[in-house]
């Protein structure tokens, strides 16, 4: 059986990796890719979703664009890491299709109101069309089988020494989606930081012969070159977002623990941090199944060999 999901995304070089993997992958069913403002403006990773989906022939997914912003704040975007098209590397298409015309937010409610079989919603960029969609149309929720996210760390930030990006981005998104008793994966820096890509890995995938993988070796050129900065201590990158639909392909791979995850949304220097109870020091109940660590080699296997299937499968199927 198929696991119908929804990919709420902002790519963003991970984010299309995710996106590639999961279209790559039949026992997952992508119902819709909605986009997030994040790593660029909300122009530019809506237009980066259909550009990466003509890419891979699959125009027949629809895509909505969501939230021109987080909930309270300002945006704030990664082109420092992703470049000034969101997507900075290899060349890419123009996008063959047109966005839905209905936004994010309710091209996910139709799909879960239509879907007999409840959905999995996969965000990996901040959290905003996610809280929106739990906040508009909660008649919805018992619809939604869990969020497999990518955000936040227990032990570590990216953008702040205490925040993850995503969830930095929109806390006051990502403390509504915490609290909404929705089943949670969360995929963070723990385990994102373990999931490294390595030079010889991207050649191992550049020699996959079919053009998908050539452009997932480019997209990789790209995002190696902010981690490459010896201050992350990486040897690297961390393929932060893939992990969301690793963990749906291969559990077995990963290291999880259920934990308390609150998200701050006052701090003084911790704005955006998820404050982890991996030790039940506190008395609040379990909200989220937190990843920790990953069979690193396991987890670039699965990557290759998934992407051999763009060999034989080279359009919509
Ligand atoms: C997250 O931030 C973005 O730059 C990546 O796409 C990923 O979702 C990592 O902190
Ligand atoms: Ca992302």
């Amino acid at each position: 059986m198929t696991r119908p999901i929804i990919l709420d995304c902002d790519p963003g070089h991970d984010d299309t990796i995710a996106l590639i993997l999961a279209c790559a992958s039949p026992s997952l069913a992508i119902k819709a890719v909605t986009t997030s403002a994040g790593n660029q403006t909300p122009e530019k990773t809506l237009n980066n979703a259909l550009r990466i989906l003509t890419l891979l022939g699959r125009s027949d997914i629809p895509v909505a664009g969501g939230a021109l912003k987080p909930l309270m704040r300002e945006l704030i975007i990664a082109d420092n890491v992703h470049g000034e098209t969101g997507l900075d590397g290899p060349t890419l298409p123009d996008p063959s299709f047109a966005p839905q015309t209905e936004h994010a937010v309710e091209l996910m409610a139709n799909i879960l109101r239509q879907s007999e079989q409840p959905v999995t919603l996969v965000p990996t960029g901040p959290l905003t069309n996610i809280a929106l969609l739990l906040a508009t149309h909660r008649e919805l929720i018992p619809k939604i089988q869990e969020i497999v996210l990518m955000g936040g760390g227990a032990e570590t930030g990216n953008w702040s020494p205490a925040a993850e990006f995503n969830i930095y981005v929109d806390p006051e998104a990502a403390k509504l989606v915490f609290q909404s008793g929705i089943p949670i994966t969360m995929c963070g820096l723990d385990v994102t930081h373990r999931a490294q890509i390595m030079d010889e890995d991207i050649e191992r995938i550049r020699k996959i012969d079919n053009p998908i993988a050539g452009v997932v070796a480019e997209l990789l050129d790209f995002f190696m070159i902010y981690h490459r900065d010896p201050k992350w201590g990486l040897e690297g990158a961390p393929l932060h977002d893939p992990c969301t639909i690793a963990w749906l392909l291969a559990p077995e791979l990963f290291k999880a623990q259920t934990c308390w995850v609150g998200i701050e949304t006052q701090g003084e220097y911790t704005q955006g941090m998820t404050v982890v109870d991996r030790y039940q020091l506190t008395n609040q109940p379990a909200n989220a199944t937190v990843l920790f660590d990953v069979d690193r080699q396991g987890f670039v296997d699965l990557l290759v060999e998934r992407l051999h299937y763009f060999t034989t499968h080279s359009s919509a199927s």
